[in-house]
Formats: structure tokens, sequence, C-alpha cells
């Protein structure tokens, strides 16, 4: 390859209920974005079901990756490299991507390059904001995960602050649930919300012990069952909007609050938030207005590159890329794969 041939990345994501795959050019462009979604599917547990997630991928993946090929207008000889989400994630899941990644990059004989899921997550705002490089601060908020992240540079993590409990969009999920309004909760409480009045009922913004920057989630879903059933046992009736809209506020006033003042702490000038969760629409309108009055620049991915998608993967894949970062053929899932954490 010479130094200045454009780089093209088939991107993998199977870490939970999507089937994703993405062809990215040069890590900022991104030609395909293909998402089989099986919410549908999980809705009637009312949660993710590991095993059917693993199943479904199986059957998806190969049509993903042909779509993500044609919407791109490429083939296979125009890609220089594969790459795939290895961790974290559920194992079943994360295991369809990654042999499917081995065997094209064998077959093809192509660079293979693990990614990690929450790199992926952050790089998404590269997409659409071009003139965004690190350092900045990021948060990171999805199903699964709850991270404030110093991004020092590409690839480059020191973790600030992390949930001790619940991660925030499993607190928006298992909130939803409580009041009746299934699964996903983060969407259907951000919709019901607009309803409701969110300062009818004081919920606890959880604070952490002496670390300035974790967050814990569980106390405040506690304390929203609590209230549910003392309504129960005193014959009252619940208002659904003002429930969801208290419990928003509550989330997004310790998320707002502890990353605003890492910011200031330490002295950046630009914030990005990333994860299904920061395509809540309250949670955008408050950390636009904090970042505006705090003279900072904020960042946000489309809501389509906030949830699980293979797009970002190739952008995060394409900064390692360049770097020499290549993996084995033993590349394996790594559930708990931490970031920074190269394996
Ligand atoms: O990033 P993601 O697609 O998957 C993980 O990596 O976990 O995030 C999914 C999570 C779910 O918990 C979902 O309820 C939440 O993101 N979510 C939202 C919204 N859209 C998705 N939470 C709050 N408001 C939303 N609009
Ligand atoms: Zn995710």
């Amino acid at each position: 390859m010479t130094d200045n041939k454009d780089v093209y990345i088939l991107a993998i994501e199977s870490s939970c209920d999507e089937t994703a795959a993405a062809v990215v050019k040069n890590g900022r462009e991104v030609l395909s974005n293909v998402i089989s979604s099986q919410i549908a599917l999980h809705t009637l547990y009312g949660g993710v079901v590991p095993e059917i997630a693993s199943r479904k991928h199986i059957e998806k993946i190969n049509q993903v990756i042909d779509q993500a090929l044609k919407e791109a207008d490429v083939t296979f000889d125009t890609i220089d490299a594969i790459a795939v989400t290895y961790g974290p994630g559920l194992v079943g899941a994360l295991l369809v991507g990654v042999s499917s990644a081995k065997a094209l990059a064998f077959g093809l004989k192509k660079p293979l390059i693990g990614v990690h899921h929450i790199e992926g997550h952050i790089s998404a705002n590269f997409i659409e904001n071009k003139e965004l490089e690190p350092p900045f601060i990021c948060l990171v908020v999805s199903g699964g995960h709850s991270h404030l992240v110093k991004v020092k540079d590409y690839g480059e993590y020191e973790i600030l602050g992390r949930t001790r409990d619940d991660a925030a969009g499993e607190a928006f999920d298992k909130v939803a649930r409580a009041i009746g309004l299934g699964y996903p909760g983060g969407p259907k409480i951000d919709k019901v919300s607009r309803e409701g009045n969110p300062d009818a009922i004081h919920f606890p913004r959880a604070k952490v012990g002496e670390s300035e920057y974790d967050f814990s989630f569980s106390g405040l879903k506690s304390a929203v069952l609590n209230y549910l059933n003392s309504c129960q046992m005193k014959g009252e009736e619940i208002n659904q909007a003002d429930v969801a809209a208290s419990f928003q506020k509550a989330v997004v006033d310790v998320l707002v609050d502890h990353s605003i003042s890492a910011v200031k702490k330490y002295g950046f000038d630009k914030f990005a938030i990333a994860g299904g969760v920061a395509s809540n629409s309250h949670l955008r309108e408050a950390m636009e207005k904090a970042c505006a009055e705090n003279k900072i620049d904020f960042y946000h991915p489309s809501p389509i590159y906030c949830t699980d998608n293979a797009a970002m993967i190739g952008v995060a894949a394409y900064y390692e890329y360049i770097k020499g970062v290549r993996h084995g053929y033993d590349l394996n899932a790594v559930p708990n794969l931490r970031l920074g954490e190269r394996i």
C-alpha cells in the first residue's frame, strides 16, 4: 500500500442484538451502514435473550455483509482490512462476528483488526464532526456501559469514572418495564416524558463515595420501584409520564453534572457523548445548554450512530490500521474486554 492510497475498511458488529456491517473510507466517510435489528424479537421476552441473539446473528451476518458491500458500491477487492468488535458483549453474539471476520480475512488474505466496542461508540463522533480530533472528554452511556473517558489520542483512553452498578441504559430499560412501557425502555421513556412533568416526583441523585466521577443508578431504580409500590398500597393511580420524566431528569442531572465538572477540572474545551443513551433528546438538550454556558464545544453523533452499528467500528479500526495494529487468526471474543486493554 502506498502512503496516499485511500483505505477501505469492512467492519462487522454483533456484540448484542444488532447484526451490522459497514464500509468506511479513510476513517471518516461512511459508504454504507447496514443494521439488522433484533429488537422486535427480544421485545417478546422483555430484554435480550443471548442464545436467540447468537442464532439470529448467524442467520443474518452474510446477508448484512453482502448488503454493506452493495450499498457502498465496492467489492471485496477494494477492501483493505476486515474489522470486527471482539468485546465487550455477549460471548455467543461476539463469536459470530469474530468468526465471520476471521474467515473473510483468511480467505481474502486481508489484515484483521479487532475493535473494542466502546472505542467504536466514542469514534462514532468522528463521522459527522470532521473537525473533531482528540484530546477531548467523552461520556459513553449505553445499555451495558456508563463511562466518563478522557480521549487522550486516537486509541488512547483514561477512564475517569464508571458506573458502580447498573448502566444508564439498563436503568432506563428496568424503569420502563416497571411502569409498563416495555422493551427497549430508553426510546419509550424519552417519548412519554415529553408529556410529563420532570419535577413531579423528586428521585435521588446518587453520590458515590469518594470517587467524584463514578455513577450509580441502582438506588435511583429502587427509589422508582418504591414509589410505584407505595402508590399501589395507597390505591393511588400512577402518572406514567410524570414518573418517566422525573426519572429521566434524575439520570440526566447526574450525567450533566459529572461530565461538566470533569471537562472543567481537566481543562478541556471539547466534550462528546456516545452510546445508545446519547440519543436521548432530553440529555442532548441539557448537555447542549450546559456546554454553551461553560463555553465548551459539544459533539454528538446522529441517533443512528449512537446505538449499535458497524460504521463506528470501521472508524475506530482505521486509526488502529494506520498505526499498524493487526490481529492474528487466534483472535477470540472477550466478553469483559476493558477499554484500552489490548489482547
Ligand atoms: O449502545 P447501545 O445500542 O447498546 C449497548 O452497547 O448497550 O445502547 C442500547 C441502550 C438501551 O438500554 C436503550 O434503552 C438505550 O440505549 N437507549 C436510550 C435511547 N435510545 C436507546 N436511552 C434513553 N433515551 C433514548 N432515546
Ligand atoms: Zn453499544
